[in-house]
């Protein structure tokens, strides 16, 4: 379990994940890339529990990118298939989990039953310990489109002018409106790069590249994230 020395250091407010390497997992054990998917929905509960215990604010985690759509139309449907039962747990526990949702992405391209699941999570949410924002089709770049979009369309409609626009604006337009950025984003499973996660919000935050495969990450791992966040000197550009 966690190490009592980082439970002395304030962990982050807001911590993001990539939640990677399930695939790889499942590979060398012999299992089809689905169980490996299973197995990250579990490493994905434990860290969303441990993450209250240590009083982190929000979890933000990529679960599905704009990009996943490439894989095999099997593993779409298992993980969908993986979605809709977790949601359906997280809905039935949130109280007693005190774990509140929002998704950050496209629905619109999800099938109507996980749409409304999602919407229920979302709406059902209160002021939970841990807010959770679950990345569901999420793109960074595709984020940043919608956003200039809807802007334009406010100035088309006459409720802003073209020079009203600045960062603060802009973030409003984001799924994460309202949602401080993240400190520090974790990417286990040895790759090195975003992977089109949070372009515009992780402009300061600190990157954790780890070594182990989402399915195996646990509390101590997420104590070893902590403590390399602490071990940084952010500078956010001041000397
Ligand atoms: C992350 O694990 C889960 C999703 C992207 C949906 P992967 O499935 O990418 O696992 P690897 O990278 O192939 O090991
Ligand atoms: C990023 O992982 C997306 C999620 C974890 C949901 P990928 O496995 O899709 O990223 P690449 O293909 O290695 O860049
Ligand atoms: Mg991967």
């Amino acid at each position: 379990m966690a190490n009592t020395e980082t439970k002395l250091l304030p962990p982050p407010e807001h911590i993001a994940i990539i939640m990677d390497g399930n695939g790889r997992w499942a590979k060398k054990r012999g299992l089809p890339r689905t169980a490996g998917h299973a197995a990250g929905a579990e490493a994905f509960r434990r860290i969303a529990n441990y993450c209250r215990t240590l009083g982190v604010r929000y979890l933000t985690v990529y679960a599905f990118s704009t990009e996943n759509w490439k894989r095999s139309q099997d593993e779409v449907e298992g993980i969908m298939r993986l979605l809709r039962k977790y949601l359906e747990e997280a809905l039935r526990d949130m109280e007693k989990n005190r774990v509140s949702f929002r998704f950050f992405g496209d629905l619109s391209r999800l099938s109507p039953k996980l749409q409304k699941m999602c919407l229920d999570a979302q709406s059902r949410s209160q002021d939970y310990d841990v807010q959770v924002n679950f990345c569901l089709n999420y793109g960074g770049r595709d984020e940043i489109v919608r956003a200039a979009r809807c802007f334009a369309q406010d100035v088309l409609e006459g409720k802003h002018a073209p020079e009203d626009l600045t960062e603060d604006l802009m973030s409003s337009y984001l799924y994460s409106a309202d949602v401080p950025d993240p400190e520090l984003i974790i990417r286990p499973s040895g790759e090195m790069r975003t992977s089109n996660f949070l372009l515009w919000q992780s402009a300061y935050s600190e990157y954790v590249f780890m070594d182990v495969l989402w399915p195996d990450f646990g509390p101590e791992d997420l104590d070893r994230a902590i403590e390399e966040y602490h071990r940084r000197n952010r500078r956010f550009g001041g000397t």
